[in-house]
């Protein structure tokens, strides 16, 4: 029977979890400030996942400015409409660049305004969007830039720091899928005094997660640690794929982070730089080798960054080959994937127009890399558990297809 490698996976040990368990009785593990050291950064507030982070951190803005807009990519997570529709603010999109697959920088000049009270810049992938420039704009305009980092924990400039607090406020997601995980989680990280004296006061008022709560997160937390093990995983994917996330999410519910989960993270966090060297290796691996393939376009990354690739992304630039390669990979027992099919403006419809004669000049797609990349992109774990011999396979896989095709 080949083994098959699942798509994402932060190794958890068993005495990871027996820590965690400690964390149900006593909620004194020193996570945030473990966190705080990490990423040299003054404050740090943990909340039960990237959305209710981001929430916060909106809502708190809001309240303490007439303006309304958040400025963020067109090809990324959807769900990050909805913290910004729930905090009562509106969004405006930006084509993203075919270079790095982040925002393209231009456009999103040409976006700002005097409604801006944000821009959402997103680290997709893992890749850094680079804001030098934006800083000082959003300075002199009196807008805030926000970081998702929810996918790059671990990408940092080269002996400099790590993308999320480069600007005043920045987040992380903890979830399954992401470079660390606690199962579930989200991490608000900000210099700013004024603006975390807030945040304390916003999340001691969150509710507590329900006993029933915990003990779901408990059995998910240790079938986690289970499925990212090949053996496992091979042996009941029929039974885990139940589990993984199909539809487009409606709503969400924000909770404390639990003793359980800082008790976890605390002890796991210990291997973190490595989880993130092994991200970044595996990243520079597959570059290099896939670099010189036709009818391939790979991101381009100045080589000042470490990347801790969240999946190693490329674009397959004929759409009709794309399922062909993906097969061949997943042939190899490595399980690739393709994200989101849709860019957020096909699937929600009320973003603010940047241009209103852009649709017109453009033709009918406002935003047509975004949705150039929906429809190529192909994903390649990158997580600590994949060796070199596998992604060995996975590159001579395709390019034997590439050959046939
Ligand atoms: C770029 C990005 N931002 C934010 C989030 C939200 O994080 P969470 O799932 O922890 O709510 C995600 C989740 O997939 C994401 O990919």
């Amino acid at each position: 029977m080949k083994l098959i490698y699942p798509s994402a996976g932060t190794p958890l040990r068993l005495i990871d979890i027996v820590k965690g368990f400690k964390g149900l009785f006593s909620d004194n593990a020193p996570f945030e400030n473990i966190l705080a050291d990490f990423f040299k950064t003054k404050h740090c507030f943990l909340v039960n996942s990237g959305t209710t982070a981001l929430y916060l951190i909106l809502k708190i803005l809001k309240k303490n400015s007439n303006k309304n807009v958040i400025v963020m990519p067109a090809y990324t997570a959807p769900s990050l409409i909805l913290p910004i529709k729930k905090a009562g603010l509106k969004y405006k999109l930006v084509d993203i660049s075919l270079d790095d697959f982040n925002m393209d920088k231009q456009q999103l000049l040409k976006a700002i305004n005097k409604d801006t009270l944000a821009v959402l810049v997103v680290h997709m992938f893992g890749i850094p969007f680079n804001i030098e420039g934006l800083t000082e704009l959003a300075e002199r305009e009196g807008f805030h830039i926000i970081e998702d980092a929810a996918s790059a924990m671990g990408t940092k400039l080269k002996n400099g720091p790590y993308v999320g607090t480069f600007s005043n406020i920045g987040f992380y997601s903890f979830n399954r899928g992401k470079n660390f995980s606690t199962t579930s989680g989200g991490l608000i990280v900000t210099s700013d005094k004024k603006l975390s004296n807030i945040f304390f006061q916003e999340i001691k008022n969150l509710p507590e997660l329900s006993i029933k709560g915990k003990a779901n997160l408990l059995i998910k937390t240790i079938g986690l640690s289970l499925a990212v093990r090949p053996w496992f995983y091979t042996f009941f994917k029929p039974f885990l794929s139940g589990f993984k996330y199909t539809t487009l999410h409606q709503d969400f519910n924000s909770f404390c982070y639990t003793g359980f989960q800082k008790a976890l993270g605390n002890s796991t966090f210990e291997r973190a730089k490595d989880i993130f060297d092994k991200r970044v290796a595996n990243g520079l691996f597959l570059r290099d080798s896939l670099r010189d393939i036709d009818g391939l376009r790979l991101p381009v990354v100045s080589d000042k960054w470490e990347v801790a690739f969240n999946q190693f992304p490329f674009i397959v630039e004929e759409e009709f080959k794309r399922d062909k390669i993906l097969e061949a990979i997943l042939n190899t027992g490595i399980e690739a994937t393709t994200l989101y099919d849709k860019p957020i403006h096909k699937v929600y419809h009320d973003y603010e127009i940047i241009d209103r004669d852009s649709k017109d000049k453009k033709g009918p797609d406002t935003y047509p890399k975004s949705t150039y990349l929906s429809k190529r992109l192909i994903l390649i774990p990158t997580h600590p558990l994949i060796t070199r011999k596998n992604l060995q396979k996975v590159v001579d896989s395709i390019k034997k297809q590439v050959n046939k095709m």
